[in-house]
């Protein structure tokens, strides 16, 4: 893919999903119907389920050659990261699209054989959106986000961590390294959607985001912004995430990043 088509692919990206998002925004306070998946806590309604075949629509429509891996089934099935691949979240964090009404993001990533090119992280409610194109830099909006600081240390980083695997004994992570670890920095945030926890992290506004369950679409769109400011992604013990299945994710300050898995990461 060359540069023209890849910047003319972008711009399609983003029609859609700003498109997608003011969907969601007119039809926020309708009755919702809400099921749920692999646990009782794991919610799905049809504007998930409806946004992400409006993008699988689209996109198979537009460019056929190009093949869609989404959440909720809509897309193909997905086993190489070859060729095209759209890496769609149609609403990332539908606990808070359920109890709160804001707080969730559409996660759109274009991979090209395994490299992220573009990333498209919307929040909705807010009008937010973040984009990156691979090499071109990190944008909120039309402002291009600054590359994160030289320094940072550890006693004054403010992580996102997920409570119901930091707090109790889990089957990820050993908790008494994540207590350590609670201590040692300034303080936690717990936001309820992975995209957005990327997107804030390459805001600057939280130094790091660190979990132990995500899937390749709560993380494509936001690897590729999060690149682009110079942030470090990996999963939890360093390795470099595979963009087909479940993983940890360690996505922080570059020069935190050893520290934190030295220190305080012991995987189970
Ligand atoms: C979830 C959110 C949440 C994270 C979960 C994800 P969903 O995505 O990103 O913050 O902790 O692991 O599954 O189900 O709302 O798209
Ligand atoms: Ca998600
Ligand atoms: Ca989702």
């Amino acid at each position: 893919m060359d540069k023209l088509q890849r910047t003319n692919l972008y711009k399609q990206a983003k029609e859609w999903v700003l498109e997608a998002g003011q969907r969601i925004r007119e039809k926020i306070d309708d009755p919702r119907t809400i099921q749920t998946k692999s646990n009782a806590n794991d919610l799905v309604t049809e504007m998930d389920q409806q946004t992400e075949q409006f993008f699988a629509d689209k996109i198979r429509k537009q460019y056929p050659d190009h093949f869609v891996f989404g959440e909720e089934g809509f897309g193909d099935e997905i086993n190489s990261l070859e060729g095209t691949i759209w890496i769609i979240d149609p609403i990332d964090g539908t606990m808070n699209f359920v109890h709160q009404k804001r707080n969730f993001a559409i996660s759109v990533g274009v991979y090209v054989d395994g490299v992220g090119e573009i990333g498209l992280i919307y929040n909705v409610m807010e009008d937010t959106i973040y984009t990156a194109i691979r090499g071109e830099g990190a944008y909120k909006n039309h402002h291009r986000l600054p590359r994160l600081p030289e320094e940072k240390q550890l006693n004054q980083s403010i992580f996102a961590l997920n409570t119901t695997w930091m707090l109790p004994e889990n089957p990820y992570i050993s908790h008494e390294g994540v207590h350590d670890f609670v201590k040692t920095i300034r303080s936690t945030r717990t936001y309820g959607s992975a995209a957005l926890e990327f997107a804030f992290v390459a805001e600057g506004i939280i130094d790091g985001y660190l979990t132990m369950t995500l899937m390749p679409w709560d993380i494509a769109a936001g690897v590729v912004i999060l690149k682009e400011v110079g942030g470090s992604v990996t999963t939890a013990d360093g390795q470099n995430i595979d963009m087909l299945h479940q993983t940890t994710v360690l996505a922080c300050h570059p020069q935190l990043h050893s520290e934190v898995i030295k220190d305080f990461v012991d995987l189970k």
